[in-house]
């Protein structure tokens, strides 16, 4: 593939379109079994303290989540696409010691520092797994499948739904968390803002991730043959806080990938991340957290 690396991007009023202009940049498909550097924000220790705040940010929801969905003392868990486990350590405390979370993500070193931060808070019922969503084996042996953040970051998001059918119990319930990034905003309209979601955007997609795949989430799963498919929608809103914070510190993390395919340089990269800075410490501004989706079904007995 033949990227001509830089994309153009044009000065607008926060009210104007944003336009960006890419130069001969061809969309391609990698292959189904994705490695780690095709995930377009960094993982490792960086990625694990963003993925701390997000989960912070993110703590309430998806706890309340997790009881509607029945989970209780005893039951065995699979939290797919784990990152810094903070999902896998909740549901670890809502199971208790007579059940267990299998937690798996293809990030090798975000997985070895979650194992050390188990052992050192003395967690037993969690068993990382340094492997690939596409590999995965268990067949009927879980309560509940849960991932979050995972599909939209894979080619082909209808196998792993499927792995993850097959990995429930016949009644289990299978919970999947993604965003619709598009509907990720600001007020007022900013310009930085706008680059950052269309480069954000062009990044995944280019790599043949769906950003957008929130919404269709829910007709996968009926496709999936699951059954009593339900969904809601949830956005959090910042005007001051970590979570304010997030659309820049994502920007932060995917810089390298947004270079590496060729969407924009590094000058245009830092100069949107010190307007978004600028934009972010204003008190009279507000920023959202991408718009996410929250699917959950049951599989046929
Ligand atoms: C946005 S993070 C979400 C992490 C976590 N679920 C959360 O919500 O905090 C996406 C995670 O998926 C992992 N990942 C990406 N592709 C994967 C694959 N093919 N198999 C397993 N994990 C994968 C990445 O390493 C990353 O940790």
């Amino acid at each position: 593939m033949k990227v001509k690396p830089l994309i153009l991007l044009t000065q607008t009023t926060c009210q104007k379109v944003l336009a960006i202009k890419v130069l001969n940049v061809k969309f391609c498909t990698f292959n189904v079994m994705e490695q780690a550097n095709n995930y377009i924000i960094s993982g490792g220790t960086e990625g694990k303290k963003r993925l701390n705040l997000l989960s912070e940010i993110l703590y309430p929801y998806t706890k309340a989540l997790l009881e509607n969905n029945g989970i209780t003392s005893g039951m065995s868990i699979l939290d797919a696409g784990c990152g810094g486990g903070n999902v896998s350590v909740m549901a670890s405390k809502m199971v208790g010691n007579t059940g267990k979370v299998t937690a798996i993500d293809f990030d090798e070193q975000i997985i070895a520092l979650n194992q050390r931060e188990v052992v050192e808070k003395g967690i037993t019922n969690i068993q990382y797994s340094a492997t690939s969503i596409y590999d995965i084996q268990f067949k009927n042996e879980f309560d509940i499948a849960y991932s979050r953040f995972l599909l939209s970051h894979l080619t082909e998001p209808r196998t792993p739904l499927k792995k993850l059918t097959e990995a429930v119990k016949p009644g289990g319930t299978i919970i999947v968390e993604d965003v619709h990034f598009s509907g990720h905003f600001c007020y007022p309209p900013n310009e930085a803002f706008g680059q950052y979601v269309e480069l954000y955007s062009l990044a995944a997609k280019k790599r043949g991730h769906n950003p957008e795949i929130g919404p269709e989430l829910v007709s996968m799963f009926k496709e999936a043959g699951l059954k009593d498919v339900a969904f809601d929608v949830i956005q959090p809103v910042f005007a001051s806080g970590d979570g304010k914070w997030m659309a820049y510190i994502t920007m932060d993390k995917i810089k390298e990938a947004i270079e590496n395919t060729g969407v924009a340089d590094k000058n245009t990269i830092a100069v949107i991340l010190t307007k978004l800075k600028q934009f972010t410490k204003d008190e009279d501004t507000i920023i959202s957290l991408p718009r996410i989706f929250r699917v959950w079904a049951t599989k046929a007995n």
